[in-house]
Formats: C-alpha cells, structure tokens, sequence
C-alpha cells in the first residue's frame, strides 16, 4: 500500500519515503490555518486511525487529544486586564474579553466536545444538528439552538472531520445569520480540499486542525484519515 504509514509530526509534509508530490504542500498553509505538530496529539491520532481501535478506546482518544487543541484553539483570544487581589496586595490580571461558545456539529462534533469543556468549563453549548447526504455530499441541517449573545462571544465550531468542507461552512454560516462574529473551527483530520472550500467560502475564519490529510476518496471520505468519525464513536 502506497500510504501505509500516517503522518510525522509536520503532518502537512509527506512521511518519510512518501512520494512528497502526492501530499498536500505548503500552498494549504495558508495563513488561517493552523495544522498541529504536538507529538502527543500525532501519537494519540494514530492510535486513533487505526482500523483496530475500539469504541470506547476511540472516544477516549478523540477526548484527550480535544483537549490537547485547547491551548492552540484559543491561543489568539483577545484578553482585558482585570484586577487581581491576591491574599498580599492588589495586582492586575487578565479575563477574556468574550466568553467562549461551543458549536459542536451533530453528531460527531459530540464527541470531541467534552474535550474542550473538560478544559473550558464555563463555556456554553451550541449544537447545529447537520446530515451529509451519502449521494450528493451537501449536509442537510436538521436541528439548530444556540445560546444568547452570540453576537459578543467566541464561537468555536467543533467536528472531528472537515472532508468537503460542506458541513463546516454551513454551520458556521448558520451561527454568522444568528448573530456570531468571532468564529473559529477545529477538527481532527483536515483535507486539503475541505481547506479549501473554507478558503474560498470564509477566508477570515482561522481552521485548527490535528492533521492535514492527503485528499478526499470518490466517496468524500478522508485519506488516509480515520473512516467515519460518527460511526466509530457511537458503534453505529
Ligand atoms: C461527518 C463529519 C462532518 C461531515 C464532514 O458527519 O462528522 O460533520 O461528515 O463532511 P463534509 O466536510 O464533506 O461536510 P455526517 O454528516 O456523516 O454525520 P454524523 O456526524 O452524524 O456521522
Ligand atoms: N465524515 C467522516 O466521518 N469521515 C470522513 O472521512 C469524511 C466525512
């Protein structure tokens, strides 16, 4: 098999001993998204990848490495100084300026949520309910609630797979028509042909991938990618 082995850390750059021309470039870096390099992140993802991995193993590890991304998802966030009284004086901190939004889209999105809010426990919760459909691959919404103030909140759009890209623009064009501005998305495993479709669609959206995979199969799934993230999950 040509692609046998997933990505090094530098997941936008051919594993070794792989043909390098088949592999998305740096011409996919451009500069709203953010592929990670975080050794943990690429050793759970592998794990995660193979074919031999449990259910419950799978969402464990779809967790961990949710939570992993934290730090790089809201590593831009803009911050206020606050006063800080410690039990010795009086000094100055830093809040976020906007509270945080979750937006997981349904039904894989589920799963990587607990991972930021193990981390992010005051966020609230946005779910956009979204189907792609097997034959034509455009997502068909079917359930939308979100919470108030939108507007002045930092939107985190969360789906373990950006594949055509259809879902994730559509979700995030459901939450710019309720109201929300300042929107992100992350996902586990990127294709270069999902990038760019949000290039095209939401140039100023920043994407935060785990890992940028090599292209899209006829069926719209990602190579080598993980199989479908929502089945996995759920032991559909
Ligand atoms: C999967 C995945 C994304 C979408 C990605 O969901 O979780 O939401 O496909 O594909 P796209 O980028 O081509 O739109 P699916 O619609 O299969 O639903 P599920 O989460 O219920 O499994
Ligand atoms: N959805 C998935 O779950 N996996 C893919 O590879 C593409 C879309």
């Amino acid at each position: 098999m040509k692609y046998e082995s997933v990505h090094t850390a530098k997941s936008s750059q051919a594993p070794a001993g792989i043909d390098a021309s088949a592999w998305p470039t740096d011409r996919y870096e451009r500069r709203m998204l953010h592929v990670s390099e975080h050794p943990l992140i690429h050793s759970e993802l592998t794990r995660l990848r193979e074919r031999s991995c449990p259910g419950p193993e799978f969402r464990q590890r779809v967790r961990r490495i949710a939570s992993l991304m934290v730090a790089s998802v809201t590593a831009r966030l803009p911050t206020q100084v606050v006063p800080c009284e410690t039990p010795l004086e009086l000094t100055s901190g830093v809040s976020l300026q906007r509270p945080i939004v979750l937006a997981p889209i349904l039904r894989a999105g589920i799963g990587f949520l607990d991972g930021f809010l193990d981390l992010l426990p005051d966020a609230r919760v946005a779910h956009i309910g979204l189907a792609r459909n097997e034959s034509t691959l455009v997502p068909e919404p079917y359930y939308f609630k979100a919470p108030a103030g939108l507007e002045n909140s930092e939107v985190i759009v969360l789906d373990p797979m950006l594949a055509t890209g259809g879902s994730a623009i559509e979700a995030i064009r459901t939450l710019q028509d309720a109201g929300a501005h300042h929107v992100s998305l992350a996902v586990l495993v990127a294709s270069p042909e999902g990038v760019e479709a949000m290039e095209a669609a939401l140039p100023h959206v920043p994407v935060f991938a785990a890992a940028l995979d090599r292209c899209l199969n006829e069926k719209g799934y990602i190579l080598p990618g993980l199989g479908d993230a929502g089945d996995r999950l759920f032991g559909t």
